[in-house]
C-alpha cells in the first residue's frame, strides 16, 4: 500500500503503523506524540503538533507569572495583618492594670508586636525567596520561542513546496506517458517515419519526466528528513525546558511551605512568655501589692464605752 500524505507530510499506511516503534518508549516524550496537525476547533486552519508544544510553553510561562502574582497577594495580606497587629499592640487599653495580672497583660500586648514582626519577616522572605525567583524567566524566552516557531514553519513550508513539485512532476509524467501511448496506437494504425520520429521524441520526453519525478521525490525526501530531525531535537529541547520549569516552581513552592512552618514556630514563641506570666498571675500577691500601696488605715473601729 502507498504511504498516506496528510497536509504534505508522508505517513505510513495504517496497516504498516505497527511497524513503527516509539523513539522513546515508556517516556511519553514530546518527540513521539506530536507528528500530526491538529484541527483548530474554531477556525479552518490546522495547527501543527509543534505549535501545540509551543503553546504549552507560553501557557507555562503565563502560569508561573500568575503564581508570582498570587504570592504577591499573600504577601500583601501578611503585611496588612502585621500592620494591624502592630497598631493594636500600641493601643493603651487597660494600660493601668496592676500587679502580676498587669505584667501578664503588658506581655500579651507586647506579643502582638512580636507576632507582627514574625509576619513581617515571613512576608519579606516570601518576597525574596518565592515571589522574586518565580518572576525570573529564562532570558530571551519569547524570542527563542518565536525562533523555534519560524524555523519549524519554514521547514514545513519547504515540505509543502516540494510536495507540490512532486505532484506537478507526477502529473507531467502521466501526461507524457499518455502522449506516448497515443502515438504508439497511431503507429499501429498507420506506419509512418514521421510518427516513428514522434514516438522517439515522446519516449525521450517521458523518460525525462520520469527522471524529473525522481529528482522531485528525492528533494521532497530530503526536506522531510530534515524536518523530521529538527522536530525531534526541537521537541526534546521544549521537553527539557518544561521539566526545568516544573522542578523550579516545585522548589519555590516547597520554600513557601518551609517559611510558613517557620512562621508558626516563631509565632508560637511570641506566646510563650505570655503563658509564663499568666501562670504566675497570683491574686493574693496582687492584693498584697495593691493593699500595701493603697491602704488607708489598719486600725479597726471598736465599740463605744459609756
Ligand atoms: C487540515 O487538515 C486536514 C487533514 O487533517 C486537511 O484535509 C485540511 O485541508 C487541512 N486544512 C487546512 C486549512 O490546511
Ligand atoms: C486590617 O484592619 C483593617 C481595618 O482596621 C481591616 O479592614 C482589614 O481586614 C485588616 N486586615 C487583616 C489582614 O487583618
Ligand atoms: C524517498 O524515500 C523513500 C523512503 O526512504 C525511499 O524508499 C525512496 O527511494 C526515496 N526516493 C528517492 C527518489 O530518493
Ligand atoms: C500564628 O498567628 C496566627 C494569627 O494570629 C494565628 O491564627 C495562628 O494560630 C498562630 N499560630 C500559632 C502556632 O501560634
Amino acid at each position: 500500500a502507498p504511504p498516506l500524505s496528510i497536509n504534505c507530510v508522508t505517513f505510513p499506511f495504517p496497516l504498516h503503523m505497527s511497524e513503527q516503534q516509539l523513539l522513546k518508549p515508556d517516556e511519553w516524550s514530546y518527540c513521539d506524540y506530536f507528528w500530526a496537525d491538529r484541527k483548530d476547533p474554531q477556525g479552518s486552519a490546522n495547527i501543527s503538533g509543534f505549535e501545540v508544544l509551543l503553546q504549552k510553553q507560553l501557557k507555562g510561562r503565563q502560569m508561573q507569572k500568575e503564581m508570582a502574582e498570587f504570592v504577591r497577594e499573600r504577601i500583601r495580606i501578611e503585611e496588612e495583618y502585621a500592620k494591624n497587629l502592630s497598631k493594636l499592640s500600641q493601643i493603651p487599653l487597660a494600660a493601668q492594670e496592676e500587679g502580676t495580672l498587669g505584667e501578664a497583660w503588658a506581655q500579651l500586648k507586647k506579643s502582638l508586636a512580636d507576632e507582627a514582626e514574625v509576619h513581617l519577616k515571613f512576608s519579606s522572605k516570601l518576597q525574596s525567596e518565592v515571589e522574586k525567583p518565580l518572576l525570573i524567566f529564562r532570558e530571551n524566552f519569547k524570542k527563542d520561542m518565536k525562533k523555534f516557531d519560524h524555523h519549524m514553519a519554514d521547514l514545513r513550508k519547504q515540505l509543502t513546496g516540494r510536495n507540490a513539485a512532486v505532484e506537478k512532476a507526477r502529473k507531467s509524467l502521466a501526461d507524457r506517458q499518455k502522449d506516448l501511448e497515443l502515438k504508439t496506437q497511431q503507429l499501429e494504425i498507420k506506419l509512418s517515419s514521421k510518427i516513428e520520429e514522434d514516438i522517439k521524441k515522446a519516449r525521450r520526453k517521458s523518460t525525462q519526466a520520469g527522471d524529473d519525478l525522481m529528482r522531485c521525490v528525492d528533494l521532497y525526501n530530503q526536506s522531510q528528513s530534515k524536518w523530521f530531525e529538527e522536530m525531534v531535537t526541537s521537541s526534546l529541547e521544549l521537553e527539557r525546558l518544561e521539566v526545568e520549569r516544573v522542578e523550579m516552581i516545585r522548589q519555590h513552592l516547597c520554600q513557601y511551605t518551609t517559611l510558613r512552618h517557620e512562621t508558626d514556630m516563631f509565632n508560637q514563641s511570641t506566646i510563650e512568655p505570655v503563658d509564663k506570666l499568666l501562670r504566675s498571675v497570683d491574686p493574693a500577691k496582687d492584693r498584697e501589692l495593691w493593699v500595701k500601696e493603697h491602704k488607708t488605715g489598719e486600725l479597726r473601729p471598736v465599740d463605744m464605752d459609756i
